[in-house]
């Protein structure tokens, strides 16, 4: 059975999501270019600051209770009302339909319950992640030089989703 929850602290699941940051498959879509820590006290702290804020939303993927990738909403603001959009599954279960699931139920989240109007995610131009964006949202624009990876620059692709598209898509 595919879910999503909540974050909450658990020793495997943060140790989980530390190999993933630090894995190569995954490090070129990141914001850091650097191995993240694996240090569990510091994973612990992280995921307690996440779990009290009001302003961002992670969430554990699951399929059949196996943790499968962690998506969320950040930088949620009332106003104007929109909220970046962060999503990492398992590189060893990409390309089987789940994040475009947990995509789905996201913007659920986002325009339904939070009653946002807008859902926007910045996506590196170093990989060919972007086709998966490109199937929900609609290109915005380019930032440039925003991702140092392997030594180059690399441009950043914006794009988002409305409120209203969200709902056009569901009919
Ligand atoms: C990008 C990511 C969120 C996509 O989630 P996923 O569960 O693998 O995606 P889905 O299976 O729902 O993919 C749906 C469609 O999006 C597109 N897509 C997904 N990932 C893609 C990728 N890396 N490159 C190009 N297209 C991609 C494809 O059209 C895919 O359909 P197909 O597999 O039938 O061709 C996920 O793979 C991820 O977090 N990866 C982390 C590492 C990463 O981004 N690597 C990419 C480096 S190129």
């Amino acid at each position: 059975m595919f879910e999503l929850k909540s974050f909450y602290t658990c020793d495997n699941l943060l140790r989980q999501l530390a190999l993933w940051r630090a894995d190569d498959r995954c490090r070129p879509v990141l914001l850091t270019p650097y191995v993240q820590s694996e240090d569990l006290e510091k994973q612990k702290k992280w995921a307690e600051r996440i779990t009290s804020s009001e302003s961002e939303f992670f969430f554990y993927i699951f399929d059949n209770n196996v943790l499968v990738g962690y998506c969320a909403l950040i930088k949620v603001k009332m106003v104007p009302s929109n909220a970046e959009l962060s999503i990492l599954i398992d590189p060893d279960k990409a390309r089987r339909g789940y994040g475009t699931k947990a995509i789905r139920w996201l913007l659920g989240v986002a325009f339904e319950e939070l009653g946002l109007n807008c859902v926007y995610s910045e996506v590196y131009a170093n990989t060919e992640r972007h086709k998966f964006f490109e199937k929900f949202f609609t290109f915005d624009g380019t930032i440039r030089a925003r991702k140092f990876w392997k030594g180059k620059f690399y441009d950043s692709r914006m794009y988002s989703i409305l409120k209203n598209e969200f709902f056009l898509d569901k009919l």
